[in-house]
Formats: C-alpha cells, structure tokens, sequence
C-alpha cells in the first residue's frame, strides 16, 4: 500500500516509528506536511496539491495532527476521505475528540461511566458549581487543551472559585469535573481497532504531587492486560464515537515499543 503520514515533523520519534513499521510490512510510507498540503475544491474533482505535485496514489493516511492545527489538518484529513482515501482517523473523530465537552456528550449519551462535570456560561455562582460536582477538590479543564496543559486540580473551595473565576474573567470557556482520587495520578490508553482492543497501556504520573499521568507532564507508561471491564469499557466508548478512531501502532518511550497487531 501507499501510505501517506500527516506529520510536521519527519524527525519525530512517532513519525519515525510509524513509517519503520509501515516499511518492515512491505508498505511505502511517505511523510507529508499537511500544513503544506494545498485543497483543490471543484465539481467532483477533489484534489491534494503537495510541492507542485498532485497527491492522488495514497490508499491511505494516518493523521498526526497537532492540537494548535486542528482546524487546518481536519481539512486536510476531509479532502483525502472526499477522494476516498482511507484514514486512520476521520476528520469528524479528530474534531470531536479535541472538545473536551463534546466528547463527554458522546461518551454520556452512550451511557458511559463519567467523572461528573460541569458546564456553564461564565457563571458568577462558582460556589453553585462546585457543589453541583460534589464539592472540592476539584478538577478544572479548558475545553480545547490536551497533553495535560490546562488541566488544573484545585484542592479546596477557595483555590476551586479562585480559578474559576479567572478563567471565566478572561472569558475563557472551562468545564468543572469531580477529582477522581482513586486513580492514584494513573489512567489507562486503551488502542481499539476495528472493535478489538489491540494493546493497552498504563500511565502513571510520577512528580510530586502531579495528578495528571500524560508522558508531556512527566508520566511513564507500561503495557497491561485490561480486565473484563475495562475492555467493555473501552470497546464501548470506541463503537459509540461512531467513527474511525484507531490508532494502529504506538510506542512507549520507556518501554520499548507496543506494536499492535
Ligand atoms: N477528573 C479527574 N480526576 C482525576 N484525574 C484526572 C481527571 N481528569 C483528568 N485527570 C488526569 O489528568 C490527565 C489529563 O486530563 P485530560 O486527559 O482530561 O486532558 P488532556 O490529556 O490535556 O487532553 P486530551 O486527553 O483531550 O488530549 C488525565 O490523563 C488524568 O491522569
Ligand atoms: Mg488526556
């Protein structure tokens, strides 16, 4: 197969570690900026434009788009599904999963085990919303942030309004979640591909005091076996977002490599 990777940078270790194992399973993969990528948009004629060339023999791409260019990317991932390319994960998916509330919408609607959260317009009744999750601590999110970047956990009351109420004076869009203490600054990264889970990790924050386990805050992550639960869980979220959202191969950096199958 062509295989097309969405990626900025070459260098990076995911990048790399995708197209090495694309290659060692006989694929030709190519590494394209999408940022560079130019859309053509006439009648039945769609088209990718790369470097002065027309990009029109991909059978398919995998998306590695970067939360600061979501809007771009998830045009770009659009035009290659409008040419019936097949892509790891669908501009609709990608779209969705970089809205923290959207997503719980999802998540919710399919009856899915939730921290339970809170949303409002720039609220002056902080007090109201911190009760409405069962009181502090808490933890407070910006809609669009990801590598646990504008995640805060505010501890008491005073620290929950005091932040709340920053956010809100700059007018800027949070939800309210109740702190699932249980997990110990742990999570699970369950990888579904076509319904069937195909490898899991734990990540576990590891600084003092850190509660949030991505690897970008210091989190380290081992391969696991997912129970019963957690594996209907999962599969579950999965089929309800309703869309391609798999990731085919991913890597731990301290581990070695999770190669799934
Ligand atoms: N309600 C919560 N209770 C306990 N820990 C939480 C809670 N929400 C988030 N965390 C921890 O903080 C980390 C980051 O939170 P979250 O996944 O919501 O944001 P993100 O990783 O920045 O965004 P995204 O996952 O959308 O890319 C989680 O991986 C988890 O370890
Ligand atoms: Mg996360």
């Amino acid at each position: 197969m062509n295989i097309a990777i969405l990626s900025r940078d070459p260098k990076l270790y995911s990048t790399r570690r995708l197209k090495e194992a694309g290659e060692k399973r006989g694929h030709k993969v190519e590494i394209i900026d999408h940022m560079k990528c130019v859309l053509l948009i006439e009648k039945k004629n769609p088209m990718v434009w790369y470097n002065g060339k027309r990009l029109d023999y991909f059978d398919a791409i995998i998306p590695r788009i970067g939360a600061s260019v979501t809007f771009y990317g998830a045009a770009v991932v659009r035009q290659f599904e409008m040419m019936k390319v097949f892509t790891a994960i669908e501009s609709q998916a990608l779209i969705r999963s970089r809205d923290k509330l959207r997503s719980l919408q999802i998540l919710s609607r399919a009856g899915l085990g939730l921290p339970k959260t809170i949303f409002m317009d720039y609220s002056r009744d902080t007090e109201g919303v911190i009760e409405a999750v069962g009181g502090a601590p808490v933890v407070i999110k910006l809609l669009e942030g990801t590598q646990g970047l504008g995640v805060v956990l505010a501890e008491n009351k005073k620290a929950a309004q005091s932040v709340i109420e920053a956010f809100h004076g700059v007018k800027t869009r949070i939800i309210v979640q109740e702190f699932i203490k249980e997990a110990k600054g742990s999570d699970i990264r369950a990888f579904v591909v076509n319904g069937e889970i195909v490898g899991a990790m734990k990540r576990q924050a590891t600084r003092e005091g850190e509660f949030r386990s991505n690897l970008h805050r210091g989190g380290v992550a081992t391969v696991v076996e997912l129970d019963r639960h957690e594996k209907h869980a999962a599969i579950e979220a999965a089929k309800k977002w309703d869309l391609v959202w798999p990731v085919l191969i991913y890597y731990l950096p301290n581990e070695g490599h999770l190669l799934l199958k």
